[in-house]
């Protein structure tokens, strides 16, 4: 049976990650452009846990411009897996074919249920797993030999707000993210058979036996003044950040920002903006096997 083991409900989270994609579509587009070039012809890519399928629809769509392919979508979740296959549906025609399972990343009999891929694409995902260099190897497994494996993990935290708000406290932003570090930490520890992972995906990546490690980084810069949808997505972002512990202070003043019939929403704002880095790790398993 497919589940998360991070206690996370998923499924309420699909609203705010569809806005998400709809605002990184066009970074999106730039990372999987560049993931698929150096690609086989009619290659199959995987994408582990993928969400509302932003990212699946830009890799399906490169696949498609290139003559076709294969995007198999692997999630736990039934309902993000339903929506990641329509926005697949939505964004490419028939030269490429949507396979969708629905599976535990951290399962060790994942890659029989999967095609052997030329590209594994894991977002976000790893560290929502009890024993992440585990999670890795079976990510490997699922390569065909000379397949490329990327993991987006880590990057630079999201920033979108003035340093003063005037709402509450200056600097609001900054302890939001300090709360999300302790929240994170607690989520990772809450984890059952939660094991640590001491260093950094590069290691992760070596230890696993991939060749030509490396990575590259890259930015979603919005800046203000921000379109509907970009004001759209810092409130989601604002709701997701004020789960973690914050002062009576804090609280009341993201509540005041959420407020969408206050004075004080954040929907009003013209100063808001997005911007975030994200790094993308890459490595790739020996022709030779
Ligand atoms: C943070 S979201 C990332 C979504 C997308 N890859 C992105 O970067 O925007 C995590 C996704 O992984 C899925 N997920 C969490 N734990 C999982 C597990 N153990 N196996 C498979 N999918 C999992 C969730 O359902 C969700 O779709």
């Amino acid at each position: 049976m497919a589940h998360t083991h991070d206690g996370i409900d998923w499924t309420s989270r699909l609203a705010p990650m569809r806005r998400a994609d709809a605002v990184e579509a066009e970074v999106n587009s730039w990372v999987a452009d560049r993931l698929v070039d150096p690609l086989p012809d009619g290659a199959t890519i995987i994408d582990v846990g993928s969400g509302s399928g932003g990212m699946s629809a830009a890799f399906a769509t490169a696949l498609s411009v290139r003559g076709g392919g294969r995007i198999v979508l692997v999630d736990a979740v039934p309902e993000l897996l339903s929506a990641a296959r329509s926005a697949v549906g939505d964004a490419v025609g028939d030269n490429v074919e949507v396979v969708a399972v629905l599976a535990d990343a951290a399962s060790p009999g994942l890659s029989d249920l999967v095609p052997a891929a030329d590209l594994v694409w894991a977002s976000r995902v790893l560290h929502h797993l009890p024993d992440e260099r585990l999670g890795v190897s079976g990510l490997v497994r699922m390569l065909r030999p000379g397949g490329w494996l990327a993991l987006a993990e880590g990057g630079l935290s999201t920033r979108c707000l003035p340093w003063d708000v005037g709402v509450g406290e200056p600097g609001l932003q900054d302890r939001l993210v300090a709360a999300q570090t302790a929240w994170y930490a607690g989520m990772r520890a809450g984890i059952e058979g939660s094991v640590r992972m001491p260093y950094g995906w590069n290691l992760a990546l070596t230890e696993a036996g991939l060749l030509e490690v490396g990575a590259f980084s890259f930015l979603l810069d919005l800046p203000a003044p921000a379109s509907e949808a970009v004001r759209s997505s810092v409130a989601d972002w604002l709701a997701w950040m004020a789960r973690g512990e914050l002062s009576e202070l804090d609280r009341e003043a993201v509540s005041r920002l959420l407020d969408p019939v206050g004075s004080d929403f954040v929907g009003l704002r013209d100063d808001v903006f997005l911007l975030s880095a994200t790094t993308v790790h890459l490595g790739r398993r020996s022709v030779a096997v």
